[in-house]
């Protein structure tokens, strides 16, 4: 469930985050584990799951060069075991900040309240954690996951108007227990409740890759004959779906309807293709903004507790248009 903040949210535009972070010389304060004046950050990864993940990734890389900030990363392979021993890691060198993208919600009050003891700030990226203690963390950079799933459910909804027929919709969930699978899960949801015709038949995680997308939608195919409609979670598991349907003789996109969330430029081709027929935008950019935010906490400055992505949605001619400028 995305958190309720009650403090001042920002908004910032997805593309935006494209630009520099400033550069230069990183700002003072620091004297962590980089010494000197250099601001040292720590930045634990969920791994490197999807083309979503392999930008993200890049752009926090980038922008932390492009600010002058010694960045120690780590890739913890989508197991929260490793993100907390990274944490720790971290607190254990003494770094100015800890930023990171939890893998699941649950389940960080202990090793956040040793970076809250240690005097390390620590700045959520990308995913929400579900404790009430807000003290735990300084800000939380990323998208509205609820809202994506709505924009796909407001979609699936005006595309079947004034239908009455059953529309039998196959889920392949993100990763169980992240924010991203239960927030998309419940937008979508909420939104196509309203109409019982809309019947979701199967759900099931693909752990937001490609090869699980495809095995789970082959064994989906094996159990349904009558699938009118996926909803996948990111652009990678439909992408692996698009290939087991091609496998199973079907045309994805028109015997089967394809709702995805990210818009990578390989998600972005196959809308384009007709492949997908719908995205909800998820902007992997957040690495300037976080390397601005990162500065002001360690400077001890006020942030804000939220800061939002601004993002849109793309139908096939929409992504036509917007491929030759995309960025990842
Ligand atoms: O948390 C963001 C999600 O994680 C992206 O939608 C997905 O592609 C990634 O793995």
């Amino acid at each position: 469930m995305l958190r309720r903040l009650s403090a001042a949210v920002v908004l910032i535009a997805g593309l935006a985050a494209c630009g520099g972070a400033g550069g230069g010389a990183a700002g003072g304060g620091g004297g962590g584990g980089g010494g000197g004046d250099t601001i040292t950050l720590g930045f634990a990864q969920v791994g490197a799951e999807s083309g979503w993940r392999t930008a993200n990734t890049k752009s926090i890389q980038d922008s932390a060069k492009a600010a002058g900030i010694d960045l120690k990363f780590s890739d913890a392979q989508q197991k929260q075991e490793n993100q907390i021993k990274a944490i720790r890691s971290y607190i254990q060198q003494k770094v100015d900040a800890i930023a990171f993208s939890p893998v699941v919600e649950s389940g960080w009050d202990t090793v956040l309240k040793e970076a809250k003891d240690a005097k390390i700030p620590v700045l959520l990226t990308d995913r929400a954690v579900d404790s009430p203690d807000t003290s735990l963390y300084r800000t939380f950079i990323g998208s509205d996951f609820v809202v994506e799933g709505t924009k796909a459910g407001e979609w699936l909804v005006k595309e079947y108007e004034g239908k009455s027929d059953p529309v039998n919709i196959v889920e392949l969930q993100g990763t169980t227990g992240s924010a991203p699978a239960n927030d998309r899960k419940k937008g979508f949801g909420d939104v196509i409740a309203a109409d019982p015709k809309f019947k979701i038949i199967a759900s099931q995680t693909g752990d937001f890759t490609r090869a699980k997308g495809k095995e789970v939608m082959e064994a989906f195919l094996k159990a349904h004959k009558d699938i009118d409609v996926l909803f996948a979670h990111n652009d990678d598991m439909g992408l692996g779906a698009i290939e087991a349907i091609e496998g199973a003789g079907l045309k994805p996109g028109v015997d089967i309807k394809i709702i995805t969330i990210d818009a990578v430029k390989d998600g972005m081709q196959a809308l384009a293709d007709g492949k997908i027929n719908f995205i909800a935008e998820c902007s992997p950019l957040l690495g300037p903004q976080l390397m601005d935010l990162v500065k002001k906490v360690v400077k001890g400055e006020q942030v804000p507790q939220r800061v939002l992505t601004e993002e849109t949605t793309f139908t096939p001619e929409q992504a036509k248009a917007a491929l030759p400028e995309r960025k990842y």
